[in-house]
């Protein structure tokens, strides 16, 4: 009596991710859907509080997930290398080998604050999302290791196809494709600290990213590794990792960041209807090997609708 009671009042309850804390909100009913139940400020008060949400059990459609990132988001944004799938989802596929944790976007001139994953179709096996909470890295890191990142910066060096590069410019400087030149290149450049660029030839172009390792979340506005240093590169060159004088970190530290990531992560195994969001100024994600292709996630990237939050001094 009391427990049918109670699903009137609560048509979804909470069940933390045992040792990881993730925020798992399941609906009771599956008529309840995701985009009518829950307000912004709901949703990024459980991102501040515990990184990532994953919503099970509710009755999204893939066009519902579309529209629930534009509710909370002040501007959606594309991975340049995927294929459009809706208005402002995007089909994942990026092959088959397992994909190491990493910040979206971490090694371009801009990150999306919030990543998002829809699951069309499950997988019968395997191919889960990892995510590892950098708050939780930085706190379990050596302290010799933890001051060293808070001290000095990353350097990513790479070259990029131009085609790449004006695709990702088009949608974050929101100009059309065609109309991108070499002077964009420039006013990226200029305005965003840490970013050079340079022509390489007619086909590539070099970027050289200096960027902290550790991020101040813009939800929880607290320190956290959350860098795309472990990161994968199925679209691109994989980049040179250094610290920001051009000097190699030692294997020791990446063994170390190795095993305290390994330590901290997080494989979630999706079912159908499954949406996770996460705060990608906080937390990493990833893939294990991809077991059953038959298994379809959509993706999104976008940018908080809370204007402080792009103002934190890092
Ligand atoms: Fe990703």
């Amino acid at each position: 009596m009391l427990a049918q009671a109670q699903s009137l009042v609560f048509p979804f309850y909470r069940q933390p991710t045992p040792g990881y804390g993730f925020e798992c909100i399941y609906a009771v009913d599956a008529d309840i859907r995701v985009l009518t139940s829950v307000t912004t400020d709901e949703l990024y008060g459980d991102l501040a509080h515990s990184g990532v949400v994953i919503y099970r059990d509710f009755g999204d459609t893939l066009q519902d997930f579309n529209d629930f990132v534009s509710a909370h988001s002040s501007r959606v944004t594309f991975d340049p290398a995927r294929k459009t799938s809706t208005a402002n989802t995007a089909e994942i596929d990026a092959g088959f080998h397992e994909m190491g944790l990493h910040r979206e976007n971490g090694n371009l001139p801009f990150n999306p604050d919030i990543q998002w994953f829809f699951c069309l179709e499950a997988a019968a096996v395997g191919s889960e999302t990892t995510m590892c909470d950098g708050q939780k890295v930085l706190f379990d890191l050596s302290a010799k290791t933890r001051k060293l990142f808070e001290s000095r910066d990353i350097k990513y060096s790479r070259r990029i196809p131009w085609s790449n590069v004006k695709r990702f410019l088009s949608v974050e400087l929101q100009i059309p494709f065609e109309k991108i030149t070499d002077e964009h290149l420039e006013v990226v450049n200029r305005e965003v600290p840490g970013q050079t660029h340079r022509r390489v030839d007619q086909n590539l172009i070099h970027s050289q990213l200096i960027i902290p390792a550790v991020e101040i979340s813009c939800f929880s506005g607290r320190k956290a590794f959350c860098n795309s240093m472990l990161g994968p590169s199925v679209n691109y060159e994989p980049p040179r990792i250094t610290s920001e004088n051009g000097d190699e970190i030692s294997l020791d530290i990446w063994d170390e960041v190795k095993d305290v990531t390994s330590r901290n992560t997080y494989s979630h195994f999706w079912n159908k209807g499954d949406i996770v969001v996460i705060d990608n100024t906080r937390v990493m994600h990833g893939r294990r090997r991809l077991d059953d292709p038959s298994r379809r996630i959509f993706g999104a990237q976008s940018y908080s609708k809370w204007k402080w939050c792009r103002q934190i001094p890092a």
